[in-house]
This record gives structure tokens, C-alpha cells and sequence, in this order.
């Protein structure tokens, strides 16, 4: 089918908040490892991965092969009964996760594995209130648009009560207006102030993303999160991480996000790129807060731990220890941090140039003294980048970060080419007056 019939049908039978990237829509047809193709054949290099989600590549044959199996064998079972890929990811993830978050969750999304952390922590402390980042995002149910902290992401009114959100350690726009690292990390310290101001006094939970992925690859200083995890555990709450985004190497150096800051959080989530497009989530945490669930009542995700998912999970995992380990990750990525920062000296409408590993963001700004966002820049290189064959994404409250996140199996190569075709890209538009 062409692209014209997909676009007129999707256009008469698919809600309208459908978001679709590009000025010229594009319905993709096939993949195979960095490159996709859209339906009439055209190849782009694909530098957003589904949304950080194809973590080993399209068509990863480590990934199809055991689906194609698992296919063969059994589509569903439901978590009423064992299954063998349900312990067998357990007991690969629990090899990988930091301290003893060895305890798991299935479920299918994001979103549910957020929700499930918050649930264990409302029933392990008994406290009902959770703190949040501004700029944050968690997903699309009620509490996970209340959770998020960003207005566009939060449609239909997000009247959940119990939810309050901190400052965002967001240097670049410091909400204190202060300079790291001569602040010493102050926006730390809203987290005791929101606590003492807005809530009981006693909370269930802090929940963040090592990186603000949605907010726009926002990076914290790596001091952040241990003296936030202080004033967390000293007011009753568990430390959540949510790694939905910056797990499985993503950032480089370390399997999770939360690592570079050394701090082993209370539970950790995790989806996207988990199983390399299936869908598939998980919820982390040690025996001991595990263990409050036992009685807390009934609760069963029915397509959650599906096992074909699984089965593309524990593909995902071989690929990652064989194809792109953290420490390749980090190479790579180093190369493309690199690249971005030429480009940044180059063209003064680079504001700022943030993220680890293969998680980088680019912020455009109409005038660096000013740091007034771009937005429409960023539109127009979509459209020339989607022109020259490469696919980015983007994201930041105020739609102006540009989200550079490709597969973890993306080679040197492979940036050489993306940074190639940025330069170009930005050459075109910071000529024009928009
Ligand atoms: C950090 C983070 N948490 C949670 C979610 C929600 O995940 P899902 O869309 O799978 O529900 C997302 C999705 O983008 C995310 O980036």
C-alpha cells in the first residue's frame, strides 16, 4: 500500500491525537539492524530507535530467532502459570541490576511499571504521598500523567491527589538560577522543601529518571541523587528509579543510569528497550520489599511476562553482552558527544549539548545570551534530516531538544554518518529566518 492510501486511512480511522513526525508523515515498512525503509523503498539511518526502544538493532537475529521459536511452541500462558522465560530473564536481569534488586515484576509498558513501583511503595510504608520531578515523565494512565511533570503530557486533567513535584536539576536552565557546581547541588534540597511544605511530612516515594528522557535528555549532576536518596529515606519514602529510557547500557559504563551517581535506589523500572520492541516491563527490588506484597491483595497483569516477549528479552539480553556491552556504549558514544560538540562551536543556534553514552541531547536556542527556545528550528531540521535519510527524535517542555539515541549496536560508522548529515542539516537552517 502507498503512503498516501496508509495516511487517508489512518486519518479516517485513527484518533486524531495520534502523534506523527514530520511534516510528511512516514509509514515505515521493514528494518534491518541500523537502517529502516519507508514503503516506497526509501533508507533512512535510524537515530531515535523506535523511541529508544530497538536497543540491539532492527531484525536482530538473536531477537527474531528466539521469537520465531517461542512462536512455534506457545503464544500465551498468563502469569497463573509458571514459565521457564519468566525465571530464565529473572535470573539474567538479576545478574545485571545494581545491589540486591533481584526480585522482579512483568508487566507490559512502561507506564504499568511505574505504576507498580508506586503501588509497592504505598503498601511496603504505608504513606500515600510521592514526589516527582518537574519536567519528569512516566507514562499515559491517570497517576502516571499526574506523576509526569510537564503540561502537554498530562491530557484530560490529572486530578490524583498525593503528587507534588520538586525542581529538576536542569542546568542548563537552572530553576535557581545558580551555576554548577558552585550551587553544591541546591535544587537537591527542594526535595526536603516540597516534603516539609506540600505533603504530610512522611512519603510513599521519589521517583525520577536518571536522565529526563520526554523532559528532554536532562542530565543531573552526578552528586544528585544520593543526597536526594538521604532526604528520601529520612521522610519514610523508597527511591525509585526509573530507568525506562537509560537502561540496559544506554548511558555507557554501567547497565543503569542511576550508577553513574552510585546510588543504589530502592526499586528500579524498566521497558522500552528491554525486549527490543515487544512489549514488556519490569518492576525491581530486593527480596525484603518484595516480600510486602505477599499479603497486600490480589493484583495479575494478564499480558504481562507474555512469553513470546520474554523470549525476545533473553535474545535482547545475549545481544546486548555480545553486540553492544556498556563499555562499547560508552566508545561510541564518547565518539558522538564529540561530534555534537564540533557542531556546537559551529552553529550559535547549539545551545546546549547534554546526556551520556548513546543518550545525547542537542537544546536549539534563537539566541544563546537569551536561551529563548527554538522550536521551529528544531521542525525544520526534522524535515531536512528526514530528507537526507536519518531519523532523530525530539522532545524538552519546550520542543526544542533534539533526542540522538540510536541503537546500542550502532558502530563508529554509523555516527560518522549521523553527524555527516546533522552538519548539513544545520548549515541549512541556522541560514534561515524563522
Ligand atoms: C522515562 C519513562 N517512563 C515511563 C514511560 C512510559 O512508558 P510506556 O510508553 O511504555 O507506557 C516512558 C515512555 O516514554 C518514559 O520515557
Amino acid at each position: 500500500m502507498d503512503r498516501q492510501a496508509i495516511l487517508e486511512r489512518q486519518r479516517r480511522h485513527l484518533w486524531p491525537n495520534h502523534i506523527l513526525y514530520y511534516t510528511e508523515p512516514l509509514p515505515l515498512d521493514r528494518g534491518e539492524g541500523l537502517y529502516v525503509w519507508d514503503v516506497e523503498g526509501n533508507r533512512y539511518l535510524d537515530f531515535f530507535g523506535g523511541i529508544l526502544t530497538t536497543s540491539v538493532g532492527h531484525n536482530n537475529p538473536r531477537v527474531t530467532q528466539r521469537i520465531h521459536e517461542q512462536v512455534d511452541k506457545i503464544l500465551h500462558t498468563s502469569t497463573l502459570y509458571p514459565h521457564e522465560n519468566h525465571v530464565a530473564l529473572a535470573e539474567k536481569l538479576a545478574a545485571i541490576t545494581p545491589g540486591e534488586l533481584d526480585t522482579f515484576y512483568f508487566g507490559t509498558s512502561g507506564t504499568d511499571a511505574d505504576e507498580t513501583a508506586v503501588i509497592l511503595a504505598k503498601v511496603h510504608t504505608g504513606y500515600q504521598e510521592v514526589i516527582a520531578l518537574r519536567h519528569g515523565y512516566s507514562g499515559r494512565s491517570p497517576m502516571a500523567m499526574a506523576l509526569t511533570g510537564q503540561a502537554p503530557w498530562r491530557i484530560g486533567g490529572t486530578h490524583v491527589v498525593g503528587i507534588k513535584h520538586a525542581l529538576n536539576p536542569y542546568c542548563y536552565r537552572c530553576p535557581l538560577k545558580m551555576t554548577y557546581p558552585q550551587c553544591g547541588v541546591a535544587c537537591a534540597e527542594d526535595v526536603e522543601e516540597t516534603i516539609r511544605t506540600t505533603t504530610s511530612g512522611r512519603i510513599a516515594a521519589f521517583i525520577a529518571e536518571p536522565i529526563q528522557g520526554v523532559g528532554g535528555f536532562i542530565t543531573p549532576p552526578p552528586e544528585y541523587f544520593a543526597i536526594v536518596q538521604e532526604i528520601v529515606h529520612r521522610y519514610g519514602g523508597l527511591l525509585i528509579i526509573d530507568e525506562v529510557q537509560t537502561g540496559f547500557g544506554r548511558t555507557g559504563t554501567y547497565w543503569w543510569g542511576i550508577e553513574h551517581s552510585g546510588v543504589v535506589p530502592d526499586v528500579l523500572t524498566m521497558a522500552k528497550g528491554i525486549a527490543n520492541g515487544l512489549p514488556l516491563s519490569a518492576t525491581a527490588t530486593t527480596p525484603e520489599l518484595a516480600a510486602s506484597m505477599a499479603d497486600a491483595g490480589l493484583t495479575i497483569s494478564t499480558f504481562g511476562g507474555n512469553p513470546v516477549s520474554l523470549a525476545a528479552a533473553l535474545g535482547t539480553l545475549e545481544a546486548l553482552h555480545q553486540e553492544a556491552p556498556p563499555e562499547r556504549t560508552q566508545v561510541v558514544g564518547d565518539r558522538l558527544r564529540r561530534g555534537l560538540e564540533a557542531l556546537q562551536e559551529k552553529y550559535p543556534l547549539i545551545g546546549d549539548v547534554r546526556g551520556r553514552g548513546l543518550m545525547q541531547g542537542v537544546e536549539l536556542v534563537v539566541d544563546r545570551s537569551t536561551k529563548e527556545p527554538a522550536p521551529r528550528h528544531v521542525n525544520a531540521l526534522f524535515d531536512i534530516t528526514r530528507q537526507m535519510g536519518l531519523l532523530i527524535g525530539k522532545g524538552g517542555l519546550y520542543g526544542n531538544v533534539l533526542r540522538i539515541a540510536p541503537p546500542l549496536t550502532a558502530t563508529e560508522e554509523h555516527v560518522d554518518e549521523a553527524l555527516e548529515k546533522l552538519d548539513q542539516a544545520f548549515a541549512r537552517v541556522q541560514e534561515m529566518a524563522l
